[in-house]
């Protein structure tokens, strides 16, 4: 066959060159696979990042509290506690649901204005007036951190631990506490401790009286830990003055939304959102969330955190708040609680909502 004339005639075979092509197609399609696998890697970290920051989202935020509460608004499990016999009066079937944002905004569902006793959801708060008024090394030294791993109200924890009191969020370190606070006379603590509690919920708080009545007059249990403790030299008040304003302080009465303010005031470094007033030095939030994260759920802590990841604190009246920090505080609240005390209702809500919004701590983690 004739070739046309204006085709250049045939080279021959140019190894060298055919070599360096081969290369460089080699080397465009490894660049090519490595910037697909890097693009991927940023796809989904901006994912991730998408997803930590839907706190910022009002609409995000309303929804999951929407599906929170009607999740789980049926659900019947666990029984009022009845130990202070008072509460077993509470209605059984009341729910809030609340988020509130470190710039003070809430999302709520629910009965969220229903005022029931804060009980032990006030222990950390407290244990930061003790940072405020004697520095974290007070409450380390005085008190201890180390969670019990046993119930709020155990007894053998005093026999079993060698420093007798062992951390503030349980019912002895939490008597400890409230005999720490810095005051002239048991009126003074109880003014200190109330005022403390209403800065972090940015509204006055009532003393629930009929609650305090009921958890006096049986107040047993924890009129014995204070003895023990004071015969241990691990009280720093009389105790029966202690036990008398501990029991005042559990018998404060929250709505949901002021469980969600307290939490937002940790949430923003300490000053609450509502009121611009700053709580907690903020270089404190720190050492106060690691105590929640690791005993605020008494001998549940592990399975909290192994599930939903963040600080919380809950307390036998029903209600839990738990904290994002730097960012929001959710809260709910429900009378009916499981054998360690903790308000099933409210776990489930708050568990469900930190999966949602992939907020855990150790990394998103939602429902299976
Ligand atoms: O001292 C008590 O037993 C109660 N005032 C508080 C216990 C409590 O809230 C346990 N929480 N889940």
């Amino acid at each position: 066959m004739k070739l046309p004339s204006n085709t250049p005639p045939r080279q021959p075979l140019n190894w060298k060159s055919y070599w360096k092509q081969l290369n460089a197609l080699i080397l465009l399609a490894l660049l090519s696979a490595q910037t697909c696998h890097a693009a991927k890697l940023i796809a989904g970290a901006t994912q991730l990042a998408e997803s930590r920051q839907v706190g910022t989202d009002k609409l995000d935020l309303q929804n999951v509290v929407d599906v929170a509460y009607s999740k789980y608004k049926d659900l019947q499990d666990g029984a009022n506690a009845d130990y202070i016999p008072i509460l077993a009066t509470v209605p059984s079937d009341l729910f809030g649901v609340v988020i509130a944002t470190k710039d003070g905004q809430l999302f709520t569902a629910g009965d969220i204005d229903y005022k029931f006793s804060i009980q032990s959801v006030s222990k950390p708060f407290t244990a930061a007036l003790v940072m405020q008024q004697m520095g974290p090394q007070a409450l380390l030294d005085k008190i201890g951190v180390e969670p019990t791993g046993l119930p709020f109200n155990s007894k053998m924890a005093l026999e079993l631990y060698e420093q007798r009191s062992a951390n503030p969020l349980v019912n002895a370190g939490a008597i400890a506490a409230v005999s720490l606070i810095q005051a002239e006379s048991e009126s003074d603590r109880w003014a200190q401790i109330k005022e403390n509690l209403e800065n972090f919920a940015g509204t006055e708080l009532p003393l629930l009286d009929e609650v305090y009545q009921s958890e006096y007059e049986t107040a047993w249990s924890n009129r014995a830990i204070a003895n023990l403790l004071y015969n241990y030299n691990r009280l720093y008040s009389d105790p029966e003055q202690a036990l008398r304003v501990y029991t005042q302080q559990c018998s404060l009465g929250v709505n949901t939304k002021d469980l969600a303010i307290m939490g937002a005031t940790l949430a923003n470094a300490g000053t609450n959102p509502l009121t611009g007033k700053l709580v907690l030095n903020s270089r404190h939030v720190p050492e106060l969330l690691a105590l929640m994260a690791t005993a605020g759920f008494y001998d549940e802590s592990g399975a909290w955190m192994y599930s939903a990841g963040l600080p919380a604190k809950t307390g036998v009246g029903g209600g839990i708040v738990a904290i994002v920090p730097g960012q929001f505080a959710i809260a709910a609240f429900s009378p009916r609680v499981n054998q360690a005390g903790n308000s099933i209702k409210a776990m489930k809500a708050i568990r469900f909502i930190a999966g949602e919004l992939g907020v855990g701590l150790y990394g998103a983690n939602p429902e299976e």
